[in-house]
């Protein structure tokens, strides 16, 4: 790209207007695009001057010589190549980046492999989707020593030798996920000195017994079946910042390079806690370490001694197997920032004060918590956002918790509610699914909440003033499956209120305090709202862009406020799947009719009546029979001419 800009770029700078338009044509013509043509050759007219050369998606079988003396890009990507003759890419004296994915070349690896070996300035290579066997790649990374990107993911390969890169020492990233490796043998990867980037996801590797790259800052080795990660104690520094081991089968958490720049870790999805105590599975984690180093004399604690020099900020151990929260272990990540703990099964008490010093959001969703020691919130100083959807939570009375704020280690340990307002940094959480009986007044007070999700809590009841405190600072509300009917919703005014989820519950009446907030997002769907208050949509309407209204029970006839709405710029983003009933609500029709049809159907409430005359000019057009006969019922009493009245014009 750079140097095509380059190019176009000079041509324009160096040349006068006449001459650069006709070069720029000619710039155009350098890049040829015959992606997905059909074709089942390579087209025989193209311009001896292309840079790029796009054949993707054909049904080429197989490749002859090409005499494209400044091509830099080639892509030959889902075709069906299976032979390259042996001269096919010699002319191509400029070629670096070369896309052979989704071919067939585990084939005629003799002619394929002198052709690719005949491109040594080559710098990108994608042989993805091939078929090949470890030989074929072996043959086909020969003489690279410019290549710096190779990516071969979904081959057959199996092993990985110390053969494979030794003609292609420069490479940079190296992609081979999806393939059946399961031997990495030692001198493979330790040589290329510029590896920076390792992705070996989706292949069978069982164990790394000896991790020494120090060079690789991103290592991929997730959906493999890693069994334990380690790495030999020495003094060298490694340059891991990411390291991926999710989908494994770890049972310990990975003992890494002593000197390291390690970020962000990626432990989802393993079995990491199966062992019954996080002191167990420390020590079988250094007695495996003593044991695959050899190492004669009890050592330290290799895993926590390397564990406390990471300069980790995210970790996911979501989807693993703990009762209990390894204390021990985390509290040594003091810059650690983002925690995912989602979908393990905590049910044990904290006794010990914790620090997090660092910790701004925590995911606790899917534990079973039905309860959360206060010296683990105490821990939370830097708490931004938590969330503790699917638990058994349920939040204190201010009372629970004022007499002893003072002072943390006073609190009781086996409260069984949860104290929000010790998280006095908080500003985003979630509830939402806890069973949480009651919400009682100020339970958020002293926090910093600027969106709260309390859905799904189908038995809730929330107080007056259960938002009092934080009704200054939230922004979004979620309060929707709580079957709440809207003599149970009490809203305070809440001015920086931008977002509001009122759906799934018995409401018919928007609380008016909503005047008070710029609502720009409303969702007020499947409720029993008949109709909406005029003054209240005129209000909301300064602010509002966003609106869902569709699973009520509107009447038609009193939809004054939809015309509203849908003059203005709001976006009714569910109006095709709202409906209305007429008056005696014998009757529905999809509100997007009714608007369209400014058919009034309407006797008393509608404030513009249509008189008898207007009403028959319309005929009522486009409007299908069965809302004539709707109409109709609406003016004579329903009893008395029901079926037979459709013709009553
Ligand atoms: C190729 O073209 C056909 C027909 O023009 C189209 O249906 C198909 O989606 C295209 N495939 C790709 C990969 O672009
Ligand atoms: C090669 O082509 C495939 C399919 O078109 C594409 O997905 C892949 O990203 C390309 N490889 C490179 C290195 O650009
Ligand atoms: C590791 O590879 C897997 C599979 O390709 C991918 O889904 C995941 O996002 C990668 N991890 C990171 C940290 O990039
Ligand atoms: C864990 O939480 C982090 C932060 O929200 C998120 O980025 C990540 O995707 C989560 N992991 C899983 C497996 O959902
Ligand atoms: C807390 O636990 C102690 C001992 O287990 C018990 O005596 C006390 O009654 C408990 N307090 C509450 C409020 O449950
Ligand atoms: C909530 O309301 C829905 C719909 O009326 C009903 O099916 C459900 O049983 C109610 N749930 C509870 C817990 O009351
Ligand atoms: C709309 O709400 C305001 C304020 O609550 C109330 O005074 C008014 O009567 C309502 N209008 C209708 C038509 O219900
Ligand atoms: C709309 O705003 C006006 C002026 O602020 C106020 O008097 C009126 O009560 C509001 N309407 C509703 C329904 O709150
Ligand atoms: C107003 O209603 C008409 C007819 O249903 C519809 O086409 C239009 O998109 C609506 N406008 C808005 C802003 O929703
Ligand atoms: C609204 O009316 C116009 C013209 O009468 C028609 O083309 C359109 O399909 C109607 N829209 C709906 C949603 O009924």
């Amino acid at each position: 790209e750079n140097s095509l800009l380059w190019h176009f770029m000079s041509v324009f700078s160096l040349t006068s207007p006449i001459l650069c338009l006709s070069r720029y044509h000619l710039f155009q013509q350098h890049v040829s695009s015959w992606n997905n043509q059909s074709l089942y050759s390579v087209p025989l007219d193209l311009d001896v001057r292309l840079r790029r050369l796009d054949l993707s998606n054909n049904f080429i079988r197989q490749l002859h010589t090409l005499v494209l003396p400044y091509l830099e890009q080639l892509d030959l990507s889902s075709n069906q190549l299976d032979l390259i003759s042996e001269g096919a890419f010699e002319n191509l004296a400029q070629l670096e980046e070369l896309n052979l994915s989704r071919n067939a070349l585990n084939n005629n690896l003799g002619s394929n492999s002198k052709a690719l070996q005949s491109i040594s300035r080559l710098r990108s290579l994608d042989i993805s989707m091939n078929g090949l066997s470890d030989d074929a790649a072996e043959l086909y990374l020969r003489n690279k020593p410019s290549l710096d990107q190779l990516k071969m993911t979904g081959n057959a390969l199996t092993r990985l030798s110390h053969n494979l890169f030794k003609e292609s020492k420069g490479l940079r990233t190296i992609t081979i996920d999806d393939n059946l490796i399961s031997v990495i043998e030692q001198g493979t990867f330790e040589p290329l000195t510029n590896l920076e980037k390792l992705s070996l996801a989706k292949n069978n590797l069982e164990r790394i017994c000896d991790f020494k790259l120090h060079q690789v800052k991103y290592l991929n080795l997730s959906q493999n079946s890693v069994e334990f990660f380690i790495t030999r104690e020495d003094d060298q520094v490694y340059g891991l910042e990411t390291l991926d081991l999710s989908f494994n089968k770890l049972l310990y958490f990975p003992i890494v390079p002593k000197r390291n720049f390690l970020r962000y870790l990626h432990l989802q999805n393993n079995m990491i806690g199966t062992l019954n105590s996080e002191a167990t599975m420390v020590s079988e984690a250094n007695s495996l370490y003593n044991e695959i180093t050899n190492e004669r004399i009890v050592r330290k604690n290799n895993l926590h001694a390397n564990w406390r020099q990471m300069p980790l900020i995210y970790i996911d151990l979501s989807y693993n197997h703990f009762r209990s929260f390894p204390l021990e272990t985390l509290s040594l990540l003091s810059s650690l920032k983002t925690l995912n703990f989602s979908h393990n099964c905590l049910d044990s008490e904290i006794r010990r004060q914790l620090f997090f010093p660092s910790l701004k959001h925590l995911e606790l969703q899917s534990n079973g918590l039905a309860f959360i020691s206060p010296l683990f919130l105490n821990a939370l100083t830097q708490i931004d956002k938590l969330n503790l959807q699917d638990n058994s939570v349920q939040p204190c009375a201010l009372m629970d918790h004022l007499g002893s704020s003072q002072s943390a280690q006073q609190l009781n340990l086996n409260t069984s509610c949860v104290a929000f307002g010790q998280l006095r940094t908080l500003k985003h959480l979630s509830l939402k699914e806890n069973k949480i009986k009651m919400l009682h007044p100020n339970t958020f007070q002293e926090t910093s909440l600027v969106s709260l999700n309390l859905a799904r809590n189908p038995h809730m009841v929330m107080h007056v003033g259960a938002l009092e405190g934080v009704q200054e600072t939230l922004q979004s509300l979620i309060i929707s499956e709580i079957n709440m009917t809207s003599s149970d919703l009490s809203l305070p005014c809440m001015p920086a209120l931008t977002q509001l989820d009122i759906s799934n519950n018995h409401l018919d009446i928007i609380p008016s305090s909503l005047s008070c907030s710029p609502l720009r997002e409303i969702d007020i769907r499947n409720n029993h709202f008949v109709s909406l208050n005029l003054s209240l949509i005129h209000n909301l309407s300064d602010h509002l862009n966003l609106m869902y209204i569709s699973g009520n029970y509107f009447n038609c006839c009193d939809s004054k406020w939809l015309r509203i709405l849908n003059e203005s710029v709001i976006k009714l983003a569910d109006i095709r799947d709202a409906e209305c009933f007429t008056d005696d609500s014998k009757m529905m029709m999809m509100m997007t009719e009714y608007l369209n049809s400014s058919l009034v159907c309407c006797t008393s409430s509608e404030p513009k009546l249509k008189t008898r005359v207007h009403w028959r000019s319309l005929s009522c057009s486009g409007v299908k029979a069965r809302t004539l006969q709707a109409c109709h019922s609406q003016r004579h009493p329903p009893s008395k001419h029901k079926a037979s009245n459709s013709g009553m014009l």
